[in-house]
């Protein structure tokens, strides 16, 4: 047991009342630059996994939390559930009992600190969903005591913390006073700190990413800054949460807007009949002021089709309409259309009807090399193929199946063999997700059309003419 922790137990009762001002807190911010600590990580998706791996590495002793009880089962065996994190790298944090997965959220009692890492979704009218984190904040407020701190690391519109996590923690009873006053009494510090996490991304891992992290008072920001100090080489504090909040989410709309811009000059350069591809290498030559961004089949994954929303919708509270985040959804909604179009006139220009066709889709994770299928726009154009006739098959080798999603079921359906011969009995094969897997030049020996929407095929020299850029 850490020495906080055991501090801690000393002088705490869950739950109560109002603590009187002359009352000291159970440790100071810089406690929280102590090796050994206990914490808490709530969620074990994509991101709280590999930040529990990380705070375990890094000596402290953590408890991965998650309402889903196969994930915790899988992590306390020893297995991973997430491509990009070997199942040794979770058996070693266990085997120093550095790490454990629990379902027992009463165990947030024996935390130094608690981060959270919960979905935030987007509902049926593309309105903000936060009922995981709201969920999370009970169940913390229950288990809640005084000198912890608490981090919330998902992504939201800016707000979320001092608005919506922080009163109801204080219905703990404890109080955290949203304050710029150095010497402010708090019985429990809250603060924000975006995950940019990059799954997949072989540059940048988690250690390496800077961090922004701030907190609803100066002993919070400190408390914050302590502990992510001992996991990342660079820690940026700012100002409030509500800074550190909208970072996150002018970091995913800049990314946003920029694939909106060139998948509609995409569209511009086709009928010019310009390769776009070719533009944006060209133009990445300049050595300031532009960055490259790609077109493709339309956006996908957890984030940016989904965090500038969170922000548009805020904005409405301010009488304010975020035309640039609306503009960029409308035209990145619109690529799975432009991607079945292409193809419907690629096959006609075949004397072949969509009606009918036999169509293999290669890759329905929503970027390469990951087996993440979240809002993969894959799946909105396996859904207007099959709407508009043709009989679709998939290839993805990090996804052997299809299962139930939030706007789309298509359980059952397998991933096939990408044989020579399988290529062939094909009318047309699009390729959606560029995994480094495959191999292009056999691809495009074998199929009788390629619809290529990521410019996966440039370096392939033979048979061009069954190739369409889409
Ligand atoms: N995936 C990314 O690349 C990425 C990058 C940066 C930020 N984010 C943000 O991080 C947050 C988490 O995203 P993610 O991709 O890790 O999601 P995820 O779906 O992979 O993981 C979330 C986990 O939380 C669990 N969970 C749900 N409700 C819970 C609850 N009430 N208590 C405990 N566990 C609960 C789920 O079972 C799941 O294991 C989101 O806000 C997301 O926008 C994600």
């Amino acid at each position: 047991m850490s020495r906080l922790h055991s501090r801690l137990q000393l002088d705490t009762t869950p739950m109560k009342p109002p603590p009187t001002t002359t009352e000291k807190l159970p440790r100071r911010p810089d406690a929280f630059a102590e090796r050994n600590l206990r914490v808490g990580i709530i969620g074990c998706g994509y991101v709280g996994l590999p930040l529990a791996l990380r705070f375990a590495e890094a000596g402290h002793r953590v408890t991965g939390f998650d309402t889903d009880p196969r994930k915790v089962a899988k992590l306390n065996a020893g297995q991973s559930y997430l491509r990009h994190i070997p199942a040794e790298k979770i058996q070693q944090q266990l085997s120093c009992e550095h790490f454990q997965a629990s379902g027992e959220f009463a165990q947030l009692r024996e935390m130094d600190a608690i981060l959270i890492c919960v979905p935030t979704p987007l509902d049926e009218r593309r309105e903000p969903d936060l009922c995981y984190v709201e969920q999370t904040a009970h169940v913390i407020a229950q288990n809640l005591q005084r000198g912890q701190l608490v981090v919330l690391e998902s992504t939201t519109y800016p707000g979320t913390t001092e608005e919506l996590v922080l009163p109801i923690l204080e219905r703990s009873g404890l109080r955290c006073p949203v304050s710029s006053a150095e010497d402010v009494t708090t019985d429990f510090y809250l603060a924000f700190s975006p995950e940019r996490e990059d799954p997949g991304n072989q540059q940048y891992s988690l250690a390496q990413i800077p961090k922004v992290v701030a907190g609803v008072n100066p002993p919070s920001r400190l408390a914050v800054e302590h502990l992510y100090r001992q996991i990342v080489t660079r820690v940026v504090p700012v100002s409030s949460t509500r800074t550190a909040e909208m970072t996150k989410l002018l970091e995913n709309i800049f990314r946003s807007v920029n694939i909106a811009l060139v998948n509609e000059l995409k569209l511009l350069c086709q009928r010019m009949g310009i390769n776009i591809w070719e533009v944006i290498e060209s133009a990445a030559t300049k050595p300031f002021g532009y960055m490259p961004f790609y077109p493709g089949p339309g956006l996908g994954g957890h984030c940016i089709p989904v965090d500038p929303f969170y922000l548009s919708w805020k904005a409405r509270e301010y009488d304010f309409t975020t035309r640039f985040i609306e503009l960029a959804g409308e035209i990145n909604v619109s690529m799975p259309y432009h991607v079945v179009e292409t193809t419907a006139q690629a096959l006609n220009a075949r004397h072949k009807a969509m009606n009918g066709s036999r169509l293999l889709i290669l890759g329905v994770a929503y970027k390469k090399d990951v087996d993440d299928m979240r809002e993969s726009p894959a799946l909105k154009i396996l859904q207007l193929l099959q709407q508009r006739g043709a009989q679709v098959d998939y290839n993805d080798p990090y996804v052997p199946e299809l299962y139930a999603m939030r706007h789309y079921d298509f359980s059952g359906l397998k991933s096939v063999e990408l044989t020579a011969e399988r290529l062939a009995g094909y009318d047309g094969v699009l390729i959606v997700t560029d995994h480094s897997c495959y191999d292009f030049a056999f691809i495009v020996r074998h199929a009788r059309l390629v619809v290529d929407t990521r410019n996966a095929t440039r370096n392939v020299a033979e048979h061009r003419e069954k190739i369409v850029l889409a």
